[in-house]
């Protein structure tokens, strides 16, 4: 009987491992669940005999493609996939998918939410401001986007958009005003959420000089990746720009520096936890196992994100 993994080491919500093993098992794969694992012994060993891979953040490297002979596929129960090396996956002849679009309304929640709680001064008692009527710069108009846009507009908020590969009709679709250029987003909105993938194009792109081309008060909202920030340049834009705040769901290296530096003007979850909703990660547990199901029993490859 063919193996498929779970390996998680922050675990699916147990309905969603449910919904998983009842749609692989129905098929007649074994499911094998590593969860919670502390060490990538663990992970190498687990991965001898499988089939495919079902992964939230988990790191697949060289090491763990070089020790699953048998491995076709690896789904990422989520959206972004920097934590997979897709060119070693190419080169042993692995299928690498994520599944979009599965996750977006909890990170779309999430950042709203983070936004209320920093305009109303972290729920201290103390006067705050409200969103309604504020401009909000989103930055990448993919399925995140798209739900902080929906979800921004019934705050009464003004949205434009930037994207590098821009889908005009989902900005019709929304209402969102298109802006073709990264730097003209930043400097007219008060509010700017980010939400591009981690690439080679946006690694450390958010810069001092976007940072400190704000509006008076701008607030940035990362629910993305740390890579795409530029760490440094962020921290010397906010020490010279009193009036700034940064709210992020993914803690910066430079953490401790930024909390000494900044007090009340950064937020910060403490553990990327966007994603982390029973209904999310139902929706992406399912999704992967359903995309697997189709890779291997059809050849289906509409979400494969490697060549
Ligand atoms: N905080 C969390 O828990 C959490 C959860 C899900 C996703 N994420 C992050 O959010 C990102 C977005 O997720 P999504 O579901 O919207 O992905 P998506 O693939 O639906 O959308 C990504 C968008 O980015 C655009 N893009 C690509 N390169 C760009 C560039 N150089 N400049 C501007 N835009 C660019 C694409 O055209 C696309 O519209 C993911 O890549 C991931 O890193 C975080």
């Amino acid at each position: 009987m063919s193996k498929i993994l779970v390996a998680t080491e922050k675990p699916f919500a147990p309905a969603a491992v449910k919904g998983i093993k009842e749609i692989l098992e129905k098929e007649g794969y074994s499911v094998v669940l590593l969860e919670k694992y502390t060490e990538k012994k663990q992970l190498l060993e687990a991965v001898a005999d499988v089939e495919a891979i079902i992964i939230r953040s988990d790191k697949i490297d060289k090491e763990v493609f070089d020790a699953a002979k048998k491995l076709k596929i690896v789904v990422r129960a989520g959206a972004g996939y920097d934590n997979v090396d897709l060119d070693e996956a190419t080169k042993h002849n692995v299928c690498v998918m994520n599944t979009p679009g599965q996750n977006s309304n909890a990170v779309a929640e999430l950042v709203m939410g983070m936004l209320v709680y920093m305009n109303r001064v972290r729920f201290s008692g103390k006067s705050g401001k409200e969103l309604k009527g504020k401009t909000l710069g989103i930055v990448a108009f993919g399925n995140v986007g798209q739900n902080v846009a929906r979800i921004a507009k019934g705050f009464g908020m003004e949205i434009s958009a930037y994207d590098a590969f821009p889908n005009k009709a989902k900005f019709e679709e929304y209402g969102v005003k298109y802006v073709a250029c990264e730097k003209e987003l930043f400097a007219n909105n008060q509010i700017i959420s980010l939400h591009a993938p981690a690439t080679p194009e946006t690694i450390k792109s958010i810069n001092y000089d976007l940072v400190m081309s704000m509006p008076k008060n701008g607030i940035i909202v990362n629910s993305a990746r740390k890579e795409i920030i530029d760490e440094e340049g962020l921290l010397r834009a906010m020490k010279e720009r009193e009036d700034l705040t940064y709210i992020t769901d993914i803690m910066p290296t430079n953490n401790d520096e930024m909390v000494a530096a900044l007090g009340d003007r950064y937020f910060s979850t403490p553990k990327k936890m966007g994603a982390q909703t029973g209904e999310a990660n139902a929706n992406a547990g399912l999704a992967a196992a359903r995309q697997i199901v189709g890779f291997l029993k059809n050849g289906e490859e509409r979400f494969r994100v490697n060549k």
